[in-house]
């Protein structure tokens, strides 16, 4: 990938950033990073990061979630830079490695990782049936796929404003519904397929970005990231917030088993 063709560039990063977090380049902070693997146990594991981006989460997951090895994935090649400085600033080297990678299947060993992660980057990978299937193969017997996305509530054409929202974000959204993803997990073999709505929380949150965008910070933000970048942004989350009011965007958090 060129430079050119990046999504989530330096400039890119820095907002998310200063919006979500060091590191963060989704909502949530850590509180919501390890909700989604909560319960389950990363003592000694091997776990896969599929999308790491700047990689607050691969740090997290092996300095506070226990995992003995972290591998965070991601196909641009800012965020793999940002996110082995996090690494190296965390003094993690030796467990958590970032790889850049192309779409497509993982250059992974059947049944090498004991859980395979993923916050908000799976809605970049059109094929879920293809990634369910990936996941499983290198997923050991007993493991865990545990994720977070952001989907759409149904498989029909979406709404004029659903439409609206992804034309604004420009970032490649291949939002697929809850049924599709059940669909692909089972497909795939998994067991204990399970999905838990984020819609509620994430509606609240957003709300909230909005209002720090368009308030008190917003000279900042122009002055930071440029005027035309942050009228963008409002813009964006304008459109967004529409369909999180109607909960046609639903981001989930999903998870389910490879049987042991
Ligand atoms: C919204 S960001 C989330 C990053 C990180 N998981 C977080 O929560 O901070 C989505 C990430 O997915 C990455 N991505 C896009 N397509 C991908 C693919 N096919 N495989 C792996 N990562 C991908 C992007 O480069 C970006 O870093």
């Amino acid at each position: 990938m060129t430079d050119s063709e990046l999504l989530y560039d330096d400039l890119h990063i820095a907002f998310l950033e200063d919006l979500w977090g060091g590191g963060f380049l989704s909502p949530g902070g850590a509180e919501e990073a390890l909700r989604v693997v909560q319960g389950l146990d990363l003592d000694g594991k091997r776990v896969l990061d599929i999308g790491c981006g700047s990689g607050a989460i691969a740090v997290l997951l092996a300095r506070d979630g226990g995992a003995a090895e972290v591998v965070g994935i991601d196909v641009e090649s800012d965020v793999c830079a940002a996110a082995e400085r996090r690494v190296q600033e965390a003094g993690l080297e030796g467990r958590v490695t970032i790889r850049e990678v192309t779409p497509g299947p993982f250059d992974f060993p059947d049944q090498s990782f004991d859980l395979v992660y993923s916050k908000d980057s799976i809605i970049h990978i059109p094929d879920k049936e293809a990634l369910a299937a990936e996941v499983f193969r290198i997923l050991r017997p007993g493991g865990w796929f545990a994720a977070s996305d952001w989907l759409i509530s149904h498989d029909g054409t979406p709404s004029p404003e659903m439409q609206a929202y992804i034309k604004a974000e420009d970032l490649d959204f291949a939002m697929a519904s809850p049924e599709r993803y059940r669909r692909a997990l089972d497909g795939a073999g998994f067991t204990e397929v399970s999905l838990i709505n984020r819609n509620p929380w994430y509606r609240e949150v957003a709300q909230e970005e909005y209002d720090w965008l368009t308030g008190s910070e917003r000279a900042r933000l122009e002055q930071t990231y440029g005027k035309s970048f942050i009228a963008d942004q409002i813009h964006t989350w304008t459109a967004m917030n529409k369909v999180l009011a109607t909960g046609e965007h639903c981001p989930n958090h999903l998870r389910a088993r490879r049987p042991g």
